[in-house]
């Protein structure tokens, strides 16, 4: 990746850093979030045109508070400064930093004074969002003051003999509907992007790569039927054809169909495409257990047992391909200590005791990669939207959301009930619009009437959240109606279920699943 422009986001802790990345990489512009302290030598030796410093959760004075290399301010290179990021910048440049009188938070309106630059093209008053405790107070006279706001003098700045620009409220968030343009500005317009992260050249790139690591050697693949495995499947046929084998495993808590569509998509794509069926085994295993850590992890070893009989049945490859993202890898600032390790644990685990047992090598094409980005991936490769668009689905499949014992007759219940919150999102026009969308199987019985009887049944929630990354969510504000036809489906449908609940809890402090 080395040739292309590259902007390094130092995290000082901001809970939008992703964010910040996503935003430079949608104007085709490559970055990596890196540590705040990161050495200006080491940024230096890639092909470095500009540097974003986050915003965080700390006051540029207080004790143990994150701090930049400041011979960054010297390699020459533009940089921007947001919240945190331009106090620290204006700090190292003789500005004072200063608590504000009242914390700012949410839109605020901002007054372009000087639209040069970084402004350019901004209305003349426009909305940002704020969210900051401190602000710089007095600005020396070699700044220029470009915006403020009612309450903060200096919202946006410019060095007038560096290239550092700075800026009080947050560009990266959709309540700043500026902000696309202000990023567009930096990248273009002050540090000369070229423009050269483009998908296209991605896929070109990452299958030489792929060649050469793989080289005459054999890959083995575990496929989900999630967007990202089969983003990988794709780029490893293109790049190493029959030396890769991919292993499905119907591990008996899929969802409706889903065994089956896998199968379609995969038999016409992919040359060593093995299905393993596996079901029975699995649920087997997993009768009369209610434990939670207990389902996933007779799961989890079935899974392993069950792919590496196959791996080693296929040759033991020497490589074993995986579809870790961006998000998976990348090593965060803890503002108020060390760097933290963001790796999921799930993944962790289960790819660990994989490349342990089975001693081959990681293949990971799509480290380096945002979920958004995986899509575009996936259609230039010429998937169908349906697959690209897919929801993400835990590895545990729907044992995480039947809650209590997983038997067949439940399953068949929770099946039912997820596939017509499906049919129904999709039908609305929903489903690309959330992040995740399904049915939970409680393990509570309530009572009901029909007809003349009573009734002691089944009780389904319903659970639809919206989502940038899985870390925060908050559930769909749907349309009554659609709640409607949802529950009276399910309720007529399903047998067994004679009440629907919708599931309005907000991530954090609830989990986007039950369990
Ligand atoms: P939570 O429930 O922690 O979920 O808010 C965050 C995201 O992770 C998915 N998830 C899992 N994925 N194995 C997986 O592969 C798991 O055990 C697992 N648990 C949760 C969840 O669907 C959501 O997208």
């Amino acid at each position: 990746m080395a040739k292309h422009q590259f902007v390094a986001v130092l995290d000082f802790g901001s809970q939008y850093a992703q964010l910040i990345a996503r935003r430079i990489r949608e104007h085709s512009v490559y970055c990596e979030i890196r540590r705040c302290d990161t050495p200006a030598a080491e940024l230096k030796k890639k092909n470095l045109i500009g540097i974003v410093m986050t915003g965080g959760p700390r006051s540029v004075y207080a004790d143990g508070a994150p701090e930049a290399d400041p011979e960054i301010l010297k390699l020459g290179v533009p940089i921007l400064g947001i919240c945190y990021g331009m106090q620290l910048g204006c700090k190292y440049l003789g500005a004072e930093v200063k608590p504000a009188e009242s914390r700012e938070y949410g839109h605020v309106s901002l007054k372009v004074n000087e639209p040069e630059k970084l402004l350019a093209g901004v209305s003349e008053e426009t909305s940002v969002w704020m969210s900051h405790g401190d602000m710089v107070k007095e600005l020396p006279e070699y700044f220029v003051p470009l915006a403020s706001t009612p309450t903060c003098r200096f919202a946006a700045v410019k060095h007038k003999n560096s290239n550092f620009y700075g800026v009080q409220f947050h560009p990266e968030v959709h309540h700043t509907p500026d902000g696309r343009t202000i990023f567009r500005n930096f990248l273009y317009d002050i540090c000369g992007a070229a423009g050269d992260w483009k998908m296209e050249d991605f896929i070109n790139e990452e299958v030489e790569k792929l060649r050469r690591q793989i080289g005459d050697e054999s890959c083995v693949l575990g496929l989900s039927g999630g967007v990202d495995s089969t983003v990988v499947a794709m780029l490893l046929d293109r790049a190493i054809g029959e030396k890769l084998h991919c292993i499905f495993v119907d591990n008996g808590v899929l969802r409706q169909n889903e065994a089956g569509q896998v199968v379609n998509t995969f038999k016409s794509r992919l040359r060593n495409f093995h299905f393993i069926d596996a079901a029975d085994r699995f649920l087997d295993l997993l009768g009369g257990v209610s434990d939670q850590k207990k389902k996933r992890r007779i799961i989890g070893d079935e899974f392993i047992h069950t792919f590496m009989e196959k791996a080693r049945e296929l040759g033991a490859p020497h490589f074993l391909a995986q579809g870790t993202l961006y998000p998976d890898v990348i090593e965060t600032t803890n503002p108020h200590g060390g760097p933290t390790d963001q790796i999921k644990p799930h993944h962790n685990v289960l790819v660990r005791k994989l490349v342990e047992e089975l001693n081959v090598e990681l293949v990971e094409p799509l480290a380096g990669l945002f979920k958004d980005e995986v899509r575009q991936v996936g259609l230039k490769l010429g998937l169908p939207r349906d697959i690209v668009m897919r929801h993400p689905f835990p590895g545990p499949g729907l044992a995480v959301r039947c809650l209590g014992e997983v038997t067949r007759e439940r399953l068949a219940v929770l099946r039912q009930a997820d596939a017509i919150v499906y049919e129904e999102i999709k039908k609305a026009g929903l489903y690309e619009d959330v992040w995740q969308a399904f049915a939970v199987h409680l393990p509570v019985r309530s009572v009901g009437v029909m007809g003349d009887e009573g009734t002691y049944e089944n009780v389904i929630v319903i659970r639809v959240v919206e989502s940038v990354d899985a870390m925060t969510a908050d559930w769909a504000r749907l349309p009554y109606d659609l709640l409607q036809t949802m529950s009276s489906r399910i309720i007529n449908e399903v047998r067994g279920v004679n009440r629907v609940v919708y599931d309005i809890s907000q991530k954090p402090p609830s989990t986007i699943e039950w369990e």
